[in-house]
């Protein structure tokens, strides 16, 4: 349960985030906005990574910054830093278990989440020599490694292939049956429209929060990016707008 009250953000003054509510409860939630519309500051706000100027954020009714360790989050930048020669084993572990010295069990675990991103041939690979799309699917996969409560992930597809995307959503959809919550940003909401329960259209503001028949339409999407979005109904009655999508 992620609750999210009048929470208003600025950085040097200047408002990134104003007045945004919602609540996210067992639900597959997509957030969608512009670029610097406030999307990632937003996430960093529900992991308790910066802290509300007005307003609070409650996680299963706790302050957002105890509850981080059950969170499974994929920030949209990896601060690991260039250089730094870490191997996808470790990545894949920290994400198993917070400790120093790893069990056999966790090790096996985190075998078994990097075998489901079908990169299990990295394991020992240095993962600044992987691609930026298996590097964004080890990132995935640390997120979903200790069977998180909460699932929180940045842009988790901009530099994944089609195959490797479909994969992870059926991941997703697969934890979601476990009645998680699942908060993600996307560029292009299109591959994932059938999943989500609901979206948040963000330009600082929450232009609209809702399922995505109920709000994905000219008027809220003109609000939110600023400018005219084409849109394609399909048989079912939902609205693909042509954002951020290979067809634009
Ligand atoms: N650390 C920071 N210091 C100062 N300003 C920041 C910082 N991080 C973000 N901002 C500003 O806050 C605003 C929102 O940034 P944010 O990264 O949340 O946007 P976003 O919606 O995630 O964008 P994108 O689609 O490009 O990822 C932008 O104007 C950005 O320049
Ligand atoms: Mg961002």
């Amino acid at each position: 349960m992620i609750e999210v009250k009048n929470v208003s953000y600025s950085y040097n003054g200047r408002k990134a985030i104003e007045n945004v509510s919602f609540s996210v409860k067992k639900e597959f939630v997509a957030i969608m906005g512009p670029n610097g519309s406030g999307k990632s500051t937003l996430i960093k706000l529900v992991m308790g990574l910066l802290k509300p100027d007005e307003g609070e954020i409650k996680i299963f009714g706790e302050d957002a910054e105890k509850t981080r360790n059950f969170i499974g989050y994929m920030p949209q930048k990896e601060t690991i830093a260039k250089h730094f020669p870490i191997k996808v084993a470790d990545i894949i572990l920290m994400g198993v278990t917070n400790k120093k010295f790893y069990t056999k069990e966790d090790i096996k675990k985190a075998k078994e989440i990097l075998e489901k991103v079908e990169l299990s041939h990295t394991w020992n690979k240095k993962f600044n020599s992987l691609s930026q799309g298996q590097q964004q699917r080890v990132l995935f996969a640390r997120a979903l490694a200790k069977e998180p409560k909460i699932i929180i992930l940045d842009e988790p597809f901009s530099a994944v292939d089609l195959p490797s995307r479909e994969k992870m959503i059926s991941l997703l959809n697969e934890r979601k049956k476990d009645g998680i919550e699942i908060l993600i940003v996307v560029h292009n909401i299109n591959p994932v429209l059938h999943d989500i329960d609901k979206v948040l259209l963000l330009n600082k503001r929450a232009i609209a929060y809702g399922s995505p028949k109920e709000i994905l339409n000219h008027e809220n999407l003109m609000e939110t990016y600023g400018s005219f979005v084409q849109i394609v109904t399909c048989e079912e009655g939902y609205c693909h707008p042509l954002i951020g999508d290979e067809h634009v």
